[in-house]
């Protein structure tokens, strides 16, 4: 139909190439108009513009000035960093970051409306410079409570622990500012699927970690304080592993640790030795 183009539907950007990757898109991300029309963008892995002609690619790589996202590195641990962009001071690297989270995320979710968002990126560096391998952006100020809004790993670096890497740090950060947060609702299957991990694993830790794991002293509040969750998503985890139980002729629940469960399930999650946030690496003061 004529107005298909003009609205931009019929266009669409299918492919990336990003650093040493070709990426395909999984959902229609709002390129302007004029590179929708391409099916194959370039994009610099360090400041994120995109291009539409691999010249034009080259020579702005033969000048780029950037070797790490525009903001402060707030976080390294071997060749892993995390920086943190402000959404107000780096308004254009934002915006991009955002398109490129767009191609993977099916929820309706920012581009253009960056500034109230502070965004962390996570980067393997080597001698060539800081390689974007994934981001999440959180509001400044959230009045739901949320600490983290959108979280994209690139495909080709999925499935290696990444995404509970990033979930771990946003709710360090959660503790860091003594309030809870949770992450912003819906979540996308990819993403529940990575948050019930890392909640089962967060709380089985703590649990196992408390002297008296059943006593009534192990609060729901007591377990909110050390992870940063919320009371809600502790619950929720709880209850779908069976171990909050509803006590006969009373209103309240008791804590039922399966702590045998808890145990296997903690060591299969260390077989898998993926990477961990280490606080201690944490170079980073709450945003005022
Ligand atoms: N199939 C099955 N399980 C999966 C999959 C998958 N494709 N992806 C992740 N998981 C599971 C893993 O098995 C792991 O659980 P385990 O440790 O118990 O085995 C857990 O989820 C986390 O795996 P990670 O490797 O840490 O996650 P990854 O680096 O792949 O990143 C993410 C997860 C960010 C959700 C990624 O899939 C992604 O970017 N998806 C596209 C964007 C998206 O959906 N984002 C979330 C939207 S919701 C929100 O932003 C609030
Ligand atoms: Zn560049």
């Amino acid at each position: 139909t004529p107005c298909s183009g003009a609205a931009g539907v019929g266009y669409q950007v299918k492919k990336i190439q990003l650093g040493a990757y070709e990426i395909d898109s999984w959902y229609i991300s709002p390129y302007p108009d004029e590179y929708s029309r391409h099916p194959l963008l370039y994009v610099c892995e360090f400041c994120l513009k995109y291009m539409k002609s691999v010249y034009t690619f080259r020579r702005h790589c033969a000048k780029c000035p950037l070797r790490h996202p525009p903001g402060d590195e707030i976080y390294r641990d071997g060749n892993l960093s995390v920086f943190e962009v402000d959404g107000r001071k780096n308004k254009i690297y934002c915006q991009n970051l955002c398109l490129i989270g767009k191609m993977f995320l099916d929820t309706k979710t920012l581009y253009y409306d960056v500034e109230p968002f502070l965004f962390y990126v996570l980067c393997e560096h080597d001698t060539d410079g800081y390689h974007f391998a994934g981001y999440y952006s959180k509001e400044k100020r959230s009045v739901q409570g949320y600490n983290l809004s959108c979280i994209m790993i690139l495909p080709p670096k999925q499935r290696e622990g990444y995404g509970k890497l990033l979930i771990e740090f946003s709710y360090l950060l959660s503790k860091k500012e003594g309030l809870p947060g949770s992450p912003e609702k819906p979540l996308s299957d990819f993403g529940l699927l990575s948050y019930r991990s890392y909640w089962r694993r967060a709380i089985y830790e703590i649990l196992l970690a408390m002297p008296a794991r059943d006593s009534p002293a192990v609060s729901i509040e007591a377990i909110s304080k050390k992870t940063g969750m919320t009371v809600d998503d502790i619950i929720s985890t709880l209850q779908t592993d069976g171990m909050l139980q509803r006590q006969p002729g009373l209103s309240n629940y008791a804590l039922v640790v399966d702590v045998p469960r808890a145990e296997a399930y903690l060591q299969r999650a260390r077989d898998k030795s993926l990477r961990r946030i280490d606080p201690a690496k944490l170079r980073w003061a709450p945003f005022l």
